[in-house]
């Protein structure tokens, strides 16, 4: 069978894609790992406040609560819940957070309060990066919906697409010149951009069988595009 040969192949060559976005762990909403304190303000005790919502800061004490780890990305960065963001409101709502927990603002306060902005800090940074690239963000989106793509499938690729990445990637082993290379990224720029339509589209119609499908070739393609910027390094 044709997807097996052909994912053997991609794997000998490191074609594979790894997964770039494999490395971060996309769960934040283990309630298990639920920082906030239903019982209240980790410093003064004081109940309710902090718990929901933007309550970052005890509104008695003025002290900084953990981060809600039961809150999801959208949620956190006020965005609804669709593959359609608007990325500069996402922007303007990343640091509007930082400007808020941001270690740097924490240097003179306690040691709790500091490993709380680290951590609020971090999963900020990780929601927004999430959030703003759509590979990434569809992905979030379809594991809110349940649905995983496994890293290393060639779920259901077709010999077509990856008889397409196969000569792309000897494309790109091959070229020698900044224009080849330019030339490669161009035709992956331009199929990730048509590929990002068509998954906004299928997210729109909450087909998230055909949303997977897409988002395993934009999968691909990223692969593509970070062995181009590697390439770019020189060693
Ligand atoms: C979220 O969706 C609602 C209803 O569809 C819409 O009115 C609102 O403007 C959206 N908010 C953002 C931030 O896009
Ligand atoms: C995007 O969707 C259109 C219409 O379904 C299809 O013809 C086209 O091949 C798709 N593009 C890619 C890159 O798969
Ligand atoms: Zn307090």
């Amino acid at each position: 069978m044709w997807g097996g040969r052909a994912g053997a192949l991609l794997r000998v060559w490191g074609l594979w894609p790894a997964g770039v976005l494999g490395r971060r762990p996309l769960s934040c909403n283990a309630a298990s790992l639920a920082g906030s304190n239903p019982s209240g303000c980790w410093n003064c005790g004081s109940p309710g406040g902090p718990v929901r919502g933007d309550g970052f800061f005890c509104p008695q004490c003025r002290a900084l609560q953990p981060p809600d780890l039961t809150r999801d990305y959208f949620s956190l960065m006020d965005c609804n819940r669709s593959f359609r963001v608007d990325t500069a409101k996402l922007q303007q709502r990343y640091q509007q957070l930082q400007r808020l927990v941001h270690p740097d603002f924490f240097s003179q306060r306690s040691q709790t309060e500091k490993d709380f902005s680290e951590k609020h800090s971090t999963l900020v940074n990780d929601a927004y990066k999430t959030l703003l690239a759509p590979l990434s963000r569809g992905l979030y989106l379809l594991k809110l919906r349940g649905v995983e793509i496994p890293e290393g499938t060639d779920y259901e690729m077709d010999r077509q697409f990856l008889m397409e990445i196969m000569e792309m990637n000897e494309k790109l082993a091959e070229a020698q010149s900044e224009a080849a290379m330019k030339e490669i990224e161009s035709v992956v720029r331009a199929k990730q951009k048509e590929l990002t339509d068509n998954v906004s589209r299928a997210f729109e119609r909450d087909d998230f069988e055909k949303a997977k499908e897409i988002l395993t070739k934009m999968r691909y393609f990223s692969n593509v595009e970070e062995k181009i910027k590697l390439k770019k390094i020189p060693v």
